[in-house]
């Protein structure tokens, strides 16, 4: 690790933080549509490392924005991440059984309500979002937040991307095809929190340009990481099935280039990622540890 001394116990405590912002904007177990409320509080509330509000905040915090305005979106991408994760989970896409160290929603509750919850979270980000123009406060710079959060989750970011990824389980793939999966399947919701976050708090376009290509590395440095997990690590550890990946006859930078080779390349792009930021005359030690931190990550 690097020089950041308290960098877990900041790390637990910011975590803890958003596990609370969280909970604010969840639904009502209430009414007819109780059980689907229900299966939406099942997946956002276990576990889950939160990386994604947290990556929100700390560019928020780092071009000096204020965490009020922050909140909203901070529990919409996880409510968007959490959709995209019940739906990658389900039988017709990656046919996993655990998440977050529980049986997956459509394990639970059924695969109609997998489906059902998990648009309905993706819904209530946006519900969740829009509540933001109730404060009154700094309207353009929520309708910039909106629009980033939008393209880069939909056809243009993550569900772009997980459509080509399903499309080509089995076949062959070059790293320029694989490269565009990563960069949209992941990058693009870790792209949404760093530049909705630079927005909310004010950053101009070239700012935010530096934040999306530093983001970009991260995610892809993320899904490096993640594929290797699935071959090294344990299911305990990780709280999901190792050798998904493999089960549904993915190529991934681990089939491409071996754990060694992928390990030195997600370094890489972490390093390039922290150097993009340390660019900025804005400064956030706290998010340049978390970056490293994130390609030795054990879950
Ligand atoms: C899992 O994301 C999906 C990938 C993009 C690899 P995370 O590893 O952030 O999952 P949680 O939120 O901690 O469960
Ligand atoms: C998933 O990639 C990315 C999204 C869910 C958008 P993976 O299929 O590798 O994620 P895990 O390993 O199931 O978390
Ligand atoms: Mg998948
Ligand atoms: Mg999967
Ligand atoms: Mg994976």
């Amino acid at each position: 690790m690097g020089l950041y001394v308290n960098f877990q116990d900041e790390l637990k405590q910011k975590t803890e933080l958003i596990e609370k912002v969280i909970r604010k904007y969840l639904p009502k177990e209430e009414g007819f549509a109780k059980t689907m409320a229900e299966a939406m509080n099942y997946s956002m509330c276990s576990g889950g490392k939160r990386l994604r509000p947290l990556l929100l905040m700390e560019t928020c915090r780092m071009f000096g924005g204020d965490q009020a305005l922050a909140e909203p979106f901070m529990a919409a991408i996880e409510m968007i991440h959490t959709h995209s994760l019940i739906h990658d989970d389900l039988p017709s896409i990656d046919n996993d059984d655990y998440r977050r160290g529980r049986l997956t929603t459509h394990k639970v509750y059924g695969e109609a309500m997998g489906v059902l919850s998990g648009v309905a979270l993706l819904n209530y980000a946006y519900e969740t979002m829009i509540s933001a123009f109730d404060t009154a406060k700094e309207p353009l710079r929520i309708r910039k937040a909106l629009g980033i959060m939008a393209k880069k989750t939909g056809l243009y970011g993550m569900l772009g991307g997980q459509s080509v990824d399903v499309e080509n389980d089995g076949k062959s793939m070059d790293k320029e095809m694989l490269d565009y999966i990563y960069r949209h399947k992941t990058s693009a919701l870790i792209e949404a929190p760093m530049m909705a976050g630079a927005v909310l708090a004010g950053a101009d376009e070239a700012q935010t340009a530096i934040v999306e290509k530093a983001a970009e590395n991260i995610g892809l440095a993320f899904q490096i990481e993640d594929d290797i997990l699935d071959v090294t690590s344990t299911s305990e550890e990780l709280g999901k099935p190792v050798h998904s990946d493999e089960k549904n006859h993915k190529v991934t930078y681990v089939t491409l280039f071996g754990i060694e080779e992928a390990k030195a390349q997600a370094a890489g792009l972490s390093k390039e990622a922290v150097c993009l930021l340390e660019s900025l005359n804005q400064k956030n030690e706290f998010l340049m540890e978390l970056i490293r931190f994130l390609v030795s990550r054990r879950n």
